[in-house]
């Protein structure tokens, strides 16, 4: 959620930050601008939308050697050239991630001091903040570590001063922010894709840290202005990862990895023996409830988790979004777990529903894929997921590894619970070395979906419908299908749809149907009459071979264990989503108004 870079080295500025502005603006792309000091003067450049805007306006040969950039996601003030960052007041120029809470009684203090205001960000308040307190002091650390002590909320930020084009200053409070050194220069950035050309180490701040960044020199503050040492990390990922090899869209880039996905998630945790579960895994042995909390798409493998621990381990599980846990009453007692599961690992709720199980002294695991990212530092027990960068704004790669630590999961606790015994795990096990090989079939398979995509893409609205299981799968293939193509679509339990909604279903309604549970499928097949005799198109998926033609399409899927199928069921709904946005002409990596990493409340 706005992507903040800054350089300061031997190299010329402009084409180093706006390459770094390119591999961050899956955080944002409603504006883009970028301030440096050329012959001691702050120069911005800012244009609305998307940064290719930006790319026409800028010098890429101006003569600066120090800059910083910014892609926005709009949170204070609609996306226009006036709000867009950098903000400038005085000598200071401010690039921010996050949010300020308290702006409005902080930009009327400066008002009451005279200050005048273009925009309608909180980031520009920040900007007149540090021209009021330099004006008294003349000190651009003090003024940086004056003001931070004034601002609540979240932010990540950049600022350059006129008077020192020798340094880029950096502040950090709940909003992520890595510091990276490379031999031409050193960085300031919101994620690890930002350096990647130039540099794989890089520090992590903590909150309430400050950065001075010269060319040759990095200087971390704390709070008080001690100055602190902190580890260099390095990012051991392909750097690859980040481009998208000949692929017309990260989304289908990343679709196409999920075999490999797998294998690496499921390789870093297990060996194919149970011992290897009972390593990686035996701290879960002693939770007797489970709570999992999480966001968007990772939510959704929340609920497949609750079904599969449940019906396989016998713990009860309470899954719910994290903006709504974080505050609501909660049901802990000693031995309750606490899981939260993000894909950045800097979600905003997510990261408040973690603080406040910690606050409320309850275990918390992480299932995070972005090492090292603020819900993975602060939790107690944390498991890494293999997705490698994930780009896509729509997640797909590390939805399904999140699935995959899942599916392990389960099948620990299964086992140690005594609800799956060695001969189903042996069968599992089996299940796990084939799937690489069937994920990958599933992919090559892309023309049959792309075939039924064809056929609906011009459709209003596109229903899924499923129970158990099913119904979760409904939930992801409704929400990658809508996210990425404006096609109004929704998930029903698919008993439920007679309830209401299927007033909306009228004739050629394309209603996808999952049935992957052997015991429902009955049910669900009696619920797919009920629309398919009011007129729907229905496309049924499964690997339960339809008796009588009761659908339109059939969307075959090869069977594995039900711990392992959910994988199995959400491939093909990736590509057919993927294809409707594209004959749609969607953005399909930068679907409007999204974000991929949501930073604020
Ligand atoms: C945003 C993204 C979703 C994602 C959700 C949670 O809304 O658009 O794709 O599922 O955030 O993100 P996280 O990084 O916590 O998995």
């Amino acid at each position: 959620m706005c992507g903040i870079v800054g350089y300061i080295g031997t190299s010329k500025a402009i084409p180093i930050v706006y390459s770094g502005l390119e591999s961050l603006e899956y955080r944002g792309y409603d504006s883009a601008g970028i301030a440096y000091i050329s012959n001691k003067t702050v120069h911005i450049v800012k244009e609305k939308g998307k940064l290719i805007n930006l790319k026409e306006k800028l010098d890429f040969d101006a003569n600066t050697n120090v800059a910083i950039g910014h892609t926005r996601w709009a949170t204070h003030g609609v996306a226009n050239k006036i709000n867009a960052h950098p903000h400038s007041v005085g000598k200071f120029a401010v690039v921010h991630n996050g949010i300020i809470e308290n702006y409005i009684s902080l930009k009327n203090d400066l008002i009451n001091n005279g200050y005048k205001f273009k925009s309608d960000t909180d980031t520009e308040v920040i900007a007149a903040l540090l021209d009021y307190y330099y004006k008294e002091n003349k000190n651009i650390l003090t003024t940086i570590n004056k003001a931070a002590k004034l601002l609540k909320g979240s932010f990540a930020l950049g600022i350059i001063c006129s008077d020192d084009h020798d340094a880029i200053y950096a502040l950090k409070n709940s909003s992520p922010l890595i510091i990276a050194k490379s031999k031409s220069g050193n960085f300031l950035a919101s994620d690890v894709p930002a350096i990647l050309k130039y540099t794989n180490k890089y520090m992590l701040l903590d909150d309430t840290d400050m950065a001075k960044i010269t060319k040759d020199t990095i200087t971390i503050y704390d709070a008080n202005l001690n100055i602190v040492n902190k580890e260099t990390l390095t990012f051991t990922g392909s750097k690859n990862t980040a481009e998208k090899n000949g692929y017309e869209h990260f989304m289908l880039k990343e679709i196409n990895e999920q075999d490999k996905v797998f294998t690496n998630t499921i390789n870093t945790y297990f060996d194919g023996t149970i011992d290897s579960l009972k390593k990686n895994f035996g701290f879960l042995k002693d939770f007797k409830k489970i709570d999992i909390v999480a966001c968007g798409s990772a939510y959704h493998t929340g609920v497949i988790a609750k079904h599969l621990i449940e019906d396989y381990a016998n713990i009860p599980v309470y899954t719910e979004v994290a903006s709504e846990y974080r505050y609501q009453k909660n049901f802990y007692d000693k031995d309750t777990l606490v899981i939260l599961v993000s894909q950045s690992g800097e979600t905003a709720d997510t990261l408040a529903a973690l603080r406040k199980a910690k606050s409320d002294g309850v275990k918390t695991l992480a299932i995070v894929n972005v090492v090292g990212s603020s819900v993975a530092r602060e939790s107690d027990y944390c498991i890494y997921t293999k997705a490698g960068i994930e780009v896509s704004v729509a997640t797909t790669k590390a939805y399904v590894s999140q699935l995959t630590v899942f599916s392990l999961i389960t099948m620990y606790l299964g086992y140690i619970n005594k609800v799956i015994k060695k001969d189903e795990l042996e069968n599992i096990f089996k299940d796990i070395k084939k799937m690489p090989k069937l994920i990958k079939e599933e992919i090559n398979n892309y023309q049959a979906y792309y075939a039924i995509a064809d056929k609906i893409y011009k459709n209003k609205q596109i229903f899924f419908i499923g129970r158990g299981l099913d119904y979760a799968n409904s939930l992801e293939g409704s929400l990658k299908l809508k996210e990425i193509s404006y096609i109004n679509s929704v998930a029903y339990q698919a008993g439920e749809l007679k309830h209401g909604t299927i007033s909306l279903i009228e004739e050629n309604t394309p209603v996808i149907a999952i049935a992957t549970n052997k015991s429902l499928v009955d049910k669900t097949i009696s619920n797919i009459k009920e629309v398919k005799a009011r007129g729907a198109y229905v496309i049924y998926e499964s690997f339960i071979e339809p008796v009588d033609k009761f659908y339109n399409e059939f969307i075959k899927i090869p069977e594995v264990h039900p711990i392992l199928e959910n994988i199995l069921t959400i491939i093909p709904l990736q590509l057919l989503a993927y294809k409707v946005a594209k004959n749609n002409n969607c953005d399909i990596d930068k679907p409007r108004n999204l974000a991929k990493s949501v930073t604020v409340e």
